[in-house]
């Protein structure tokens, strides 16, 4: 299989780029976190401290074909006894949306999550009316477990999440299915 992504630490001068999606009000409205105003020092002292912070591991993603930054993928919240932790996406260039980036990013994040930090259940929160975001965690294998009803308020109203949770089998299958089905 012949990916079309691939993951990499962030890089200081990164912010420049992280900084943009950060100030972008679509990409804000997909996901849980608060609305806030962001200056491009705010984000350089943000990549500062990710790429100082063991804790986690927030991972560029960019194009095989020309080495562009088109979004973020991490792995966090992990909590070791448990064997547990989330992944969170965001493809924050939009001109690259809906060719498949996401899913290849996220498969080989979970992929690292999962065989090579031992993990054996990931779990991310989505907005109900995410639907990009629904699919693509449904692709990776992940089961809607419940629904955390009005858990985020923005834009003068409550919104849903659904949370979405992943075992380690289930990524298998998911990852198997996803490598006999891809088109390169
Ligand atoms: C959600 C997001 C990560 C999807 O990225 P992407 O690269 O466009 O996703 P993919 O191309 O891999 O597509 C994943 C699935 O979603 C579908 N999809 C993509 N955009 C869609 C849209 N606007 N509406 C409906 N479905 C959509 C794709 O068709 C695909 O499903 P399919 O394979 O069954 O056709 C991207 O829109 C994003 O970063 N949004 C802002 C941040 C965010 O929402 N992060 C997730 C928070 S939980």
């Amino acid at each position: 299989m012949k990916h079309k992504v691939y993951l990499r630490a962030l890089e200081l001068e990164d912010y420049l780029i992280t900084a943009t999606w950060r100030q972008d009000n679509n990409i804000r409205n997909m996901v849980g976190g608060p609305k806030y105003f962001v200056s491009t020092e705010k984000e350089r002292q943000w990549v500062i401290n990710t790429i100082q912070d063991s804790s986690r591991m927030v991972l560029g993603i960019c194009l095989i074909d020309n080495n562009k930054l088109i979004g973020t993928v991490n792995i966090q919240d992990i909590d070791w006894i448990n064997g547990t932790g989330s992944v969170p996406i965001l493809i924050g260039d939009k001109s690259e949306w809906g060719k498949g980036y996401a899913t290849e990013a996220k498969m080989l994040a979970l992929k690292f999550a999962f065989y090579e930090r031992r993990l054996q259940r990931i779990c991310d929160y989505v907005l109900d009316d995410n639907t990009a975001s629904l699919k693509l965690h449904e692709k990776c294998g992940y089961i809607k477990e419940g629904i955390l009803r009005r858990s985020v308020y923005k834009d003068g109203t409550y919104h849903n999440q659904i949370i979405m949770g992943l075992l380690k089998e289930e990524f298998d299958k998911a990852y198997d299915l996803f490598c006999e089905n891809y088109n390169d």
